[in-house]
């Protein structure tokens, strides 16, 4: 369904997510949240966000302070006691820290093994708060699975009857605490009955078809995503009961924070530049070669990846065409977290240890936004090969650091970057099409035979680092799809 802006009425929002930068983060979602309560507050509505206190935040100096000693809630027949602590964001949001030690006082974000507890409790907890603080806000707007219930919780609640909830899904491969082709049959929540108490059948209840099935108003991270989610390619089993409600399914493109992700003014890069000054882009790579032992030369080309080592990241096209990649003359730079698969991490460590001076992979938990920073200004391209992308922030940050994007045709990928034509000098990047190695590689190769004609290359650089992706339009279209969803919620 298409998006048209119009009314600018104040409303009140409540955004629940399981991160939020700079809180927590393990992928875009963190950002994505960032940014909608940064703009929307600017906006002029009146924006609250709630979020769980785990143990990390803990130590993190963010002068926060109990708002609430004691609230509890209840699952099956046990009572959860919680604290709320409150810091504030842009100097007018306020965001709420849901603090229950047992389930969040850890230092993991996901992976407990009683994730289903942890999420069904911090739902219930949310709705609490704002009972207790006497705020039913006009918009419940519940990002991915953790926040999948509480569309389902306030679907019959008095105090919660004008509030709309709209359910974006930035990744539907995750649906719930279990991954969903592994739930057997007789376990599988069919979405409909009323949510299970015990602490086993908990786990294995799924957060997203809930959310789907309930919220009032659904979308996507991006305009091609939204239709792909409806087809069994990309639904990951839940395509039937989106297609039930394709009626509702929105597609908004997310944007990047030019304040943040800008060379200029960029501090963990080694020297600052812009499109006028890409002189100076070639000395952060020169300074990321000495610093690492990569091989110090300004003319090889760096590709750099930044992301999960994991599946649908398109890391086994890299892994599969690693060692002819290396034959070239190139370098390869890799940042990730700790999230991925193991496999991967300990197959890459290897050819690091192989290739010391020209590949190099970097991994930090929390995701070392700094050495990435450093990978975008370094590199002339970047490789986000992904099977399937809701939307990916990356090439779109890459693009501002003069990083050429090098990306499978699919989802915000598609939306986002347009093959590169030398000769109607048309495009921001390297597209492919077939999610195959072969592909991968002859859209490496492109790049490569193009970035030999340094005018060409420059002029594709300049052009991409002029481009913008901001947050200004999706987030108005998100104040759009807002008033959908209250009118829906308003018409039952
Ligand atoms: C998820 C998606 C990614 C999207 C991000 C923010 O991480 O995989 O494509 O950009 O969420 O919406």
């Amino acid at each position: 369904m298409n998006i048209k802006i119009k009314s600018s009425k104040k409303i009140t929002i409540a955004h629940i997510s399981s991160q939020m930068a700079p809180f927590s983060k393990t992928g875009g979602m963190a950002d994505v949240v960032n940014a909608l309560l940064r703009k929307q507050s600017q906006f002029g509505n009146k924006v609250i966000a709630i979020t769980p206190g785990y143990g990390f935040i803990r130590n993190q100096n963010l002068g926060w302070k109990t708002i609430v000693k004691s609230l509890s809630v209840k699952i099956g027949e046990e009572e959860y006691s919680f604290a709320v602590k409150e810091s504030m964001l842009f100097n007018n949001v306020k965001v709420y820290f849901i603090c229950n030690y047992k389930l969040f006082g850890s230092h993991k974000i996901y992976g407990t093994g009683f994730d289903g507890l942890r999420f069904y409790f911090f739902n219930l907890a949310a709705l609490q708060l704002m009972r207790h603080l006497n705020f039913a806000p006009d918009i419940m707007h519940c990002h991915c699975w953790h926040a999948g219930l509480t569309p389902n919780f306030i679907k019959k609640s008095k105090f919660f009857a004008n509030s709309a909830a709209v359910f974006t899904i930035h990744n539907l491969i995750f649906q719930g605490p279990k991954n969903w082709w592994e739930v057997p049959p007789e376990k599988i929540d069919s979405g409909k009955k009323s949510l299970p108490g015990s602490k086993e059948k908990i786990e294995y209840i799924n957060f997203t078809k809930r959310g789907i099935l309930y919220a009032d108003a659904i979308n996507t991270v991006s305009e091609r995503h939204a239709k792909e989610i409806l087809t069994a390619k990309f639904g990951q089993g839940l395509e039937k009961i989106l297609q039930k409600r394709k009626e509702d399914v929105y597609g908004i493109i997310n944007g990047i924070d030019y304040k943040v992700h800008n060379p200029l003014i960029d501090k963990h890069i080694y020297h600052k530049y812009d499109w006028d000054s890409l002189r100076n882009k070639k000395k952060n790579k020169l300074k990321l070669q000495k610093e690492f032992g990569l091989t110090k030369d300004e003319n090889i080309p760096m590709l750099g990846f930044s992301n999960r080592l994991s599946e649908e990241k398109g890391v086994l096209l890299l892994q599969k065409t690693i060692h002819i990649l290396l034959k070239l003359n190139l370098q390869i730079v890799i940042i990730s977290d700790n999230y991925g698969n193991k496999e991967y991490v300990k197959f890459f460590k290897k050819i690091a240890r192989q290739h010391p001076d020209k590949f190099l992979i970097y991994i930090k938990k929390p995701f070392p936004e700094d050495m990435e920073s450093k990978m975008f200004a370094a590199s002339d391209m970047f490789l986000m090969p992904s099977s399937f992308e809701p939307c990916g922030i990356s090439q779109m940050k890459s693009l501002r650091y003069g990083s050429i994007p090098i990306v499978h045709k699919t989802g915000g990928l598609s939306d986002t970057i347009i093959d590169f034509n030398p000769r109607k000098n048309r495009g921001n990047g390297f597209v492919f099409s077939s999610y195959n190695k072969e592909e991968f590689l002859m859209a490496i190769a492109r790049a490569l035979e193009n970035y030999k004609y340094p005018k060409i290359w420059e002029y594709l650089t300049w052009r991409g680092m002029k481009e913008s992706f901001s947050w200004k339009l999706p987030a108005k279209k998100y104040l759009a799809l807002y008033k959908i969803a209250i009118k829906k919620r308003l018409l039952k």
